[in-house]
């Protein structure tokens, strides 16, 4: 229908990923991480916005997807959360369709060892790839970062 087209043309999707560092003290992340899934769940559900939140050595990494004009306006507030510092962006990119329509925020909070387990690895790999084309680069600085230790990368690496 020609209400579609303009519909799609008028909101374009993005897919966004970043990684950054938590500054407040170990612990208090479980509260942290609690009241971000909170208002998160809430606010992306009301918004159109789906994602999930990642935590693993001191670091987030977040996977959202939503309307391009709603996820920058997300993401301008959690650019300036205190919660957390060193932002920096692994994808934003602009998708045909919805890949995570499930995920509404759900989090993560992996130690060391859950990383190696291959559910947790296919979860990561498979939001990672969906519907962008993969780069090796930013995918391996993803799995380093959540790793965070460039001896255990290499052992995945082999
Ligand atoms: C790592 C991290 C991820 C966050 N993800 C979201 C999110 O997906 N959705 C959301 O509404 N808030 C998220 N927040 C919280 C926002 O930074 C902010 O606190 C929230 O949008 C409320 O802002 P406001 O009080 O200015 O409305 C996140 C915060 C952090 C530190």
């Amino acid at each position: 229908m020609a209400t579609d087209v303009k519909d799609h043309a008028a909101m374009p999707l993005r897919l966004i990923a970043y990684i950054s560092e938590y500054t407040g003290k170990p612990e208090n992340i479980g509260a942290d991480l609690a009241d971000i899934r909170r208002v998160a769940k809430r606010f992306n559900r009301e918004n159109g916005i789906s994602g999930v939140l990642f935590f693993l050595n001191n670091r987030f990494m977040q996977v959202l997807e939503g309307e391009a004009g709603t996820l920058s306006a997300l993401l301008r507030k959690i650019e300036a959360d205190p919660r957390h510092t060193h932002l920096s962006y692994l994808l934003n990119a602009p998708i045909t369709q919805r890949e995570l329509a499930d995920w509404n925020m759900d989090t993560f909070h992996l130690t060391q060892s859950e990383v190696f387990r291959p559910q947790t690895l296919q979860a990561v790999t498979r939001i990672y790839t969906a519907n962008v084309e993969p780069d090796a680069r930013s995918f391996l600085t993803l799995l380093e970062d959540m790793l965070n230790d460039p001896e255990v990368l290499r052992i995945v690496n082999h």
